[in-house]
C-alpha cells in the first residue's frame, strides 16, 4: 500500500536548548532528520517525501537531503509559524495521493511494520494514528492537591506518524485554519469533523527528541540496534 510522507520540519527546538534547529544536531554523527528521512528512503511502499522547513534552512537541508541520497523528496514548502501550519503548507503542495502520513522529522526510530498498519487503516478507514498504552498512572491535580485518578486503561500516549486519505485531511487542515482553531496533532482536525480516527498500537521506541536527555535516549536506542544488526 503507497503513501506520500510530509515531514514538518522547520520547528526551533527551543526546549532542546541548543543554539539551532535540534533537528541538525548529531547523533554518532548524523543530524537526527537525515535518520528519520532513511526510514522512508528505505521503505519500498514510500512514493514521496515532502519537508516542511524554514526559509533560512533550505539549502542547508538540501546539501544534506543530497549528500545522503535522499532520492524520494519530490518537494519543500515553507515552515509556518505553528507546527500545524507547517503541515498544511505541506498538505496544499503536494499532488493529490492515496494516503498521506503526517510524521515528525523529530522521530526518527519509527518502526516500518507501524507504518504498514496505519496505512492499510487509513486506506480502509480514513484516518489511523499512532499510539501507545500510558504506563504510569495518571491523575488530575488542581492547585498542587491531586482531583481525580484517571482510569489509564483507556489512556493513550498519541505520537505520529499519522494516516489519512489525503481528500479528508487536505479538507481538516483548511477547516482548521479558516476556523482558527489549532489542535496539537493532525488527529484533533479530523475529530473535530466527527471523522473517527483509529489508533494503530506503536513502540515506546518511537520517541520525538524534545529534550536534552532525548539524545541519551536516543543514542541508546542507535547502539541497541546496531547490535541486534550484529547478531
Ligand atoms: N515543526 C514545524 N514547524 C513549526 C514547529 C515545529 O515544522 N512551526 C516541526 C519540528 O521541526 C518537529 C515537529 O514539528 O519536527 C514536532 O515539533 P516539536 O517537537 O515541538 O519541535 P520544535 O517546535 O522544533 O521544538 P520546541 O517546541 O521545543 O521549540
Ligand atoms: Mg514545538
Amino acid at each position: 500500500m503507497n503513501y506520500t510522507v510530509v515531514l514538518p520540519a522547520a520547528g526551533s527546538g527551543k526546549r532542546m536548548k541548543a543554539d539551532k534547529n535540534k533537528l541538525l544536531l548529531e547523533l554518532f554523527g548524523k543530524p537526527i532528520f537525515l535518520y528519520t528521512l532513511e526510514v522512508f528512503q528505505r521503505d519500498p511502499n514510500c512514493d514521496a517525501i515532502w519537508l516542511a522547513v524554514k526559509e533560512h534552512e533550505r539549502e542547508l537541508i538540501e546539501d544534506y537531503v543530497t549528500r545522503y541520497n535522499i532520492t524520494k523528496v519530490q518537494g519543500y514548502a515553507a515552515g509556518g509559524m505553528e507546527r500545524q501550519d507547517s503541515v498544511r503548507a505541506c498538505l496544499e503542495a503536494i499532488p493529490p495521493c492515496g494516503v498521506v502520513l503526517v510524521h515528525d522529522a523529530a522521530r526518527p526510530f519509527i518502526d516500518r511494520e507501524v507504518i504498514e498498519r496505519l496505512v492499510k487503516t487509513a486506506q480502509a478507514s480514513g484516518a489511523a494514528i499512532a499510539g501507545v498504552p500510558v504506563k504510569d498512572t495518571i491523575k488530575k491535580v488542581e492547585n498542587g492537591i491531586i482531583s481525580e485518578t484517571v482510569d489509564r486503561n483507556q489512556l493513550w500516549m498519541i505520537q505520529t506518524p499519522q494516516a489519512f486519505r489525503y481528500s479528508l485531511i487536505l479538507k481538516a487542515a483548511q477547516a482548521a485554519h479558516n476556523d482558527g482553531f489549532m489542535g496539537t496533532d493532525e488527529a484533533m482536525l479530523v475529530e473535530r469533523l466527527n471523522y473517527p480516527v483509529a489508533i494503530v498500537e506503536s513502540t515506546y521506541e518511537n520517541i520525538k527528541m524534545t529534550t536534552p536527555d532525548d539524545l541519551i535516549y536516543g543514542k541508546a536506542i542507535l547502539e541497541s540496534r546496531l547490535q541486534e544488526e550484529q547478531k
